[in-house]
Order: structure tokens, then C-alpha cells, then sequence
């Protein structure tokens, strides 16, 4: 396996995924790992990150020395080539010739490393990369024992290796997808030169995390909060798959799901999987709960609250429960450079362990913790859940009651699901569903005018969202076209007796948010 250490790049995580991409186990831990925790990981290889700090500063992060002594190949990337630079006897300075974005590499090809990797040949001899870069400082000296492996014009010093100790350095990023030869170029490095076999796939994840739940429940009885969402959805069909009868799930149905959603998640577990699911049909609960509350804050905890309060009284009644499964996924608990502050074990709110009663004193199962999303989203598929259930788009824990604007109403939920329904079901027919990162439609709860007919008509406004984004902390406003939006608002308003408007939202985020409340 692989190790990564982390100096705090915003990329740290796609170098990771890039590595498991091709077969290889890899884990990121922060710069200042203990010599100990190194030697217990026993890596193959370790890729050090880039990072935002210069590694001419007095209290620079540098990585352990230790790495420099255990025999196995090192990589690093941007700053991550600059420490290994500075701590191996080279020199760095702070170049006015900052680098940001694209691109090109004269790359000497006689190196392990990059040996016929190109994108394009000179008659030099060189090959050509296009890469992407992102950095102020730069190497000026090479440490003794290096070689020069690559170079730009504002960089000279783009790439240093050491083929006797296999160390090497890049200035750019293999781990982005704008750097074209990118996953050949971590290939090469994980495979070829870390000896690594690529047995990391779907497959070999199940089978290990079958084995691993096995071992750790016994025979015992184990509880699961499943809310129709992928995580969850993965685990139960993980759980399913290794102990079988001994899995309990408990579907808090809170009234503020989608349409079809509830009988959706019954048929798909319950009816085709043959999983124990316990649904609790909470609707009328949570409706009084919710009555008079506008606040927005207030209705989120309410929902939550609610929501512990019941999954914990059916717990409760599973009286020899051992275990408490969770899908914790491994962004949830990366402790990274940039935030080191105890992110190491969070409990997913909704299925707060510390909500259960005392005496029930349950472990807690995470078969997920170490894959990224789209690991889960693949074992989902391996283990038969359906697509559309596996690639939808994210759902936030109280549902239509943050998309209903105010005071939450059943009437309000009805008109509002089925509007949704009617936005979604056209996106798939148009094969947009994909393009967008999330979508859903919006509930206001005022009323604007209509003709019907002969008549004026006071009724509801919907308003629709579609956004595109990488990590849903900014995002930009999907620009659907515009006879896709007049058909879905056709049939809204035409089809759904009680609103008479249909509204498009062209706001991004910042300054909007992706959710109304
Ligand atoms: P915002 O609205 O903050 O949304 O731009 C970013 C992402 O978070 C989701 N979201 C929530 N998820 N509980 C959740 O589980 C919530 O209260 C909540 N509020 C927003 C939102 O759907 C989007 O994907």
C-alpha cells in the first residue's frame, strides 16, 4: 500500500483516489505522522503532497526523515518535491515567475519514471507534457545525487529524480485530470517502481470487507439507519451480503422524502434483497412536530431531534443488538494537514450512537470508512443495487423540509413532490440528469396570479434548481435549455392543480447557497 502525506493541498485527496484508480491501496495521513505510525503503515511507496506554505519559512512542514531511510520509493509534487529538495541538501527560492494553470514539459524520457511518456515529440528528443502547475516557489539546486528529470521555462528545475535512491520530484500535478498523462505517470510510480500489484478494485473491497465485518460481529445482531441514500443504501447491502439474517434495518420514514421514494427503498431492500427492514411511518409525527415553525434552523432541528428520537425507540426494541453500522465514508474521517482538528471520528448526526440507550452499549461497524464515493458508488453496482439509486443526486437529511419555504404544510409537501417528480423524470429523459450536479424543485408558499381558462387563479410558485459543481462548497447555476425549462413548467402548472407559476433559479453560490433555507 501507498502512503500519502499530506502538507495540506486541496488536491491531497485526488492524488489518493488517482492511486486506488489504478488498483492500489492508498491512505493519506498528515505531514508530522510519528516515526512509529510510519513504520507500523510498512508502505510500498509515499507520495508527499503539494501544500499552500513555502518551504523557506522558518516553521515550514517537512516530512519525516524517516521516509528518506526506509528503502522505497518517494514522490513528490509541488511542495512536496520542494521539501524533499530542501531536507535532501538542494535549494529552493521564491520565483516572480509564478506558475498557475496549464502548461508544457520538456520531460527527459531516460528516467523510470517518465521513460516514453509524452504527449508530444520535439526533434530534439524531448518529449512534450502538458501539465498543470500551481506554485510560487521553485527548486534552484539540485540536491547531490539528482538529476535534472524535467523542466519549463519558468521552472528549469520541473522535475529532479535520483534513479539509485528512486527518488523523485515533480513541480506539476499528475494527480489533475489537465494533466493529461497524469494516472500514467502515478501508474508508473505505484506499479513499476513501488512493485505494487494492482488488486484494488470492487470485488476484492467486497470480499475484504465481507471477511473484516465477519470477524468483527460474530454471531451477533447488528442495527443499521437506512435512509434511501447511497451510503447508507451500500452498507446495507454490504451488511446483507456478509451476515445476512443478523442485519436489522430501521427506515425512518419522515413524510419528506420524494415521491415514491419510501416504497422505493421497501421494494428495492425488503422485496428484492430479502434485508430485514423495519419502516416506520413517522409522517403524522413529524407534521405536529413541525406545525407553526417557520425557522428554518429550527425546523432542521426539529426534523434531526425527531428523528434520533424514533430511529432509538426501534432500536431499542431489537433487545440483543450488538453493533450500530454507520456509513462513515474515508472523506469523513481523513484527518488532512489543512484541518487537524479531531475530524478523525465523526458520527453522522442522524445516526448519533450517543442518542441510544445506555444499556444497549453498541460497537460500531463502518464498513465504508476507508473508500472514497466513488468507490461506494462502485461496490453499490457490484453488489446490485440499482443505478439510478447509486448516482442520484445528494438529498439533505430533512428532505422537502428545507425546500418548503416556512412553515411546512402536508399540502405543500404534496404539491411540492410532485412537481419535483415532474422536474426530475424529464431531466433522465433528456439525459441532463447526469450533466447537473443536483436538481430539485422548491416550494413558496405565496400566491401569484393565473388565468385557467376563462378564470384568474390564485395559486402556488414553484421554483426549480439545477446546479453544477465539483464539491458543492461553490457551484454555478445549470444553463438548461430553455425548451427543456418550458416544457417542465408546461406540465407543472398543467398538471398539478394548486400552482400557477413556475420559476427558474439563476443564482450561483456564492452568494446563493444550492438549498433555499
Ligand atoms: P447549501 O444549501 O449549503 O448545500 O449550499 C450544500 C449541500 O448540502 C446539502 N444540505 C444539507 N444536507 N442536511 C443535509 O444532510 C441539511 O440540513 C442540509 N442543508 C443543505 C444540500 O442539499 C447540498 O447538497
Amino acid at each position: 500500500k501507498i502512503l500519502i502525506l499530506d502538507f495540506g493541498s486541496q488536491f491531497t485527496q485526488l492524488i489518493a483516489r488517482r492511486v486506488r484508480e489504478v488498483g492500489v491501496y492508498s491512505e493519506i495521513h498528515p505531514w508530522d505522522m510519528s516515526e512509529d505510525a510510519l513504520r507500523a503503515f510498512a508502505p510500498a511507496g509515499i507520495i508527499l503532497s503539494g501544500g499552500p506554505e513555502s518551504t523557506i519559512g522558518d516553521d515550514a512542514p517537512v516530512a519525516p526523515p524517516l521516509i528518506y531511510e526506509l528503502g522505497v520509493p518517494v514522490l513528490g509534487i509541488c511542495y512536496g518535491m520542494q521539501t524533499m529538495a530542501a531536507q535532501l541538501g538542494g535549494e529552493v527560492e521564491t520565483s516572480d515567475h509564478r506558475e498557475f494553470g496549464y502548461a508544457q514539459v520538456r520531460a527527459r524520457g531516460h528516467t523510470a519514471l517518465l521513460r516514453d511518456i509524452e504527449d508530444h515529440a520535439t526533434p530534439e528528443g524531448y518529449g512534450l507534457l502538458d501539465v498543470w502547475m500551481s506554485h510560487g516557489d521553485r527548486v534552484c539546486t539540485l540536491p547531490p545525487g539528482f538529476n535534472l528529470m524535467a523542466s519549463t521555462d519558468s521552472a528549469p528545475l520541473a522535475g529532479m529524480a535520483d534513479e539509485q535512491r528512486r527518488f523523485y520530484g515533480v513541480q506539476f500535478h499528475p494527480e489533475v485530470t489537465h494533466t493529461r498523462q497524469g494516472t500514467r505517470i502515478l501508474s508508473r510510480f505505484v506499479l513499476d517502481l513501488c512493485g505494487c500489484r494492482a488488486l484494488w478494485n470492487a470485488d476484492s473491497i467486497i470480499e475484504d470487507s465481507i471477511a473484516r465485518v465477519r470477524e468483527k460481529v460474530g454471531r451477533d445482531r447488528v442495527v443499521l439507519g437506512l435512509s434511501g441514500g447511497v451510503d447508507s443504501s451500500v452498507v446495507a447491502a454490504l451488511l446483507h451480503q456478509a451476515i445476512g439474517d443478523q442485519l436489522t434495518c430501521v427506515f425512518v420514514d419522515h413524510g419528506l422524502l420524494r415521491l415514491g421514494e419510501s416504497d422505493q427503498v421497501m421494494q428495492t431492500f425488503a422485496r428484492h434483497m430479502g434485508v430485514k427492514v423495519i419502516r416506520v411511518d413517522a409522517q403524522e409525527r413529524f407534521m405536529s412536530a413541525l406545525q407553526g415553525e417557520a425557522d428554518p434552523e429550527a425546523k432542521r432541528k426539529i426534523i434531526g431531534r425527531l428523528f434520533i428520537e424514533i430511529f432509538d425507540e426501534e432500536a431499542g426494541r431489537i433487545t440483543d443488538a450488538r453493533w450500530l453500522a454507520q456509513g462513515t465514508i474515508y472523506p469523513d474521517v481523513i484527518e488532512s494537514a489543512g484541518s487537524k482538528t479531531g475530524k478523525a471520528h465523526v458520527i453522522k448526526s442522524h445516526h448519533n450512537v450517543g442518542g441510544l440507550p445506555e444499556d444497549m452499549k453498541l460497537g460500531l461497524v463502518e464498513p465504508l470508512r476507508e473508500l472514497f464515493k466513488d468507490e461506494v458508488r462502485k461496490i453499490g453496482l457490484e453488489l446490485g443495487l440499482p443505478s439510478e439509486m447509486v448516482y442520484r443526486h445528494p438529498f439533505p437529511g430533512p428532505g422537502l423540509g428545507v425546500r418548503i419555504l416556512g412553515e411546512v404544510k402536508q399540502l405543500y409537501a404534496d404539491l411540492l413532490r410532485r412537481a419535483d417528480a415532474i422536474f426530475i423524470e424529464e431531466l433522465r429523459r433528456h439525459e441532463l440528469y447526469d450533466k447537473v450536479s443536483q436538481a430539485f424543485a422548491v416550494f413558496l408558499p405565496v400566491k401569484a396570479v393565473g388565468v385557467m381558462g376563462d378564470g384568474r387563479k390564485y395559486d402556488y410558485v414553484v421554483a426549480l434548481r439545477a446546479v453544477e459543481t465539483i464539491d458543492f462548497m461553490t457551484a454555478r447555476w445549470a444553463h438548461l435549455p430553455y425548451e427543456f425549462l418550458d416544457l417542465v413548467s408546461r406540465r407543472i402548472v398543467n398538471e398539478i392543480d394548486g400552482i400557477t407559476r413556475v420559476v427558474y433559479d439563476v443564482t450561483g453560490k456564492p452568494p446563493g447557497t444550492i438549498e433555499w433555507e
